[in-house]
């Protein structure tokens, strides 16, 4: 069995004081909820999230550079995500992809190095509306799956979270529906078969993400697939993220 995974993606959202404010509120809300439950918060926030010693809600990151220091002005390493008590980054999400050029080869190394520090990578896949069209969306999320994980070890695997995010339906109010998400992430666990095995395919936690909100939360959850959600604008909200955690 998987364990459900609910991650909010914050994005450039929320000073220190609101991120605390939220998380405490959060983390007694969900306290006894059987989901894992992460808050990919802006770097600002992190240190002050990790000195609240957080019981439930668990602390993620949304970009790394792979080197482990040096001169890489405004960037920051894996190293320092772990010393501010990270567990999770999200790698290779659209905006990075799109806004700021990420390529495969560079999304591949920040996943190696996530693992090899003991961060667990959210590895985000998806594809354009025109390539949706076009009719290439499995072709396009086998490609990011394959190229981002080339050289994980099968030891390591289990660690990935992988996000199916269909850059359409993020923050658009479109969604993906239930039958059509599982179908694209089912795809998706067949190529992490082909890549290791069925038996540790099987164990790999794929969440969907875009538009999800409480009143949707449960159509993708009921999928055979489908193992949690990435979270963005819903995150944002106590209450909304809460009704989501509680699908
Ligand atoms: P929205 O939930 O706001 O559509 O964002 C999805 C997303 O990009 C999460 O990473």
């Amino acid at each position: 069995m998987r364990t459900p995974i609910i991650a909010g993606n914050w994005k450039m959202h929320k000073n220190v004081g609101e991120a605390i404010e939220i998380c405490r509120q959060l983390d007694e809300l969900v306290a006894d909820s059987p989901v894992e439950v992460v808050v990919c918060a802006p770097f600002t926030a992190l240190s002050a999230l990790n000195a609240l010693g957080l019981k439930k809600v668990k602390i993620g990151a949304q970009n790394m550079y792979y080197a482990d220091q040096g001169a890489f002005t405004g960037e920051i390493s894996p190293g320092m995500l772990v010393d501010v008590g990270c567990q999770y980054v999200i790698l290779g999400h659209s905006e990075r992809r799109e806004i700021f050029k990420e390529d495969d080869e560079l999304i591949n190394k920040k996943v190696l190095k996530a693992l090899e520090v003991g961060l667990r990578p959210i590895l985000c896949v998806g594809e354009t509306l025109e390539e949706r069209k076009a009719g290439n969306t499995e072709q396009i999320v086998v490609d990011q799956t394959t190229k981002a994980l080339a050289g994980v070890a099968a030891e390591q695997i289990g660690e990935v979270v992988i996000a199916y995010e269909p850059i359409w339906a993020i923050g658009t109010g479109e969604t993906s529906d239930g039958n059509d998400a599982n179908q694209v992430i089912s795809t998706i666990r067949q190529t992490i078969a082909k890549l290791y095995t069925a038996e540790l395919a099987g164990q790999v936690r794929i969440q969907y993400g875009g538009s999800v909100k409480p009143g949707n939360i449960a159509e993708f959850m009921e999928q055979s697939d489908i193992d949690g959600a990435l979270v963005g604008g819903a995150s944002l909200k106590v209450q909304d993220f809460v009704g989501i955690i509680e699908y």
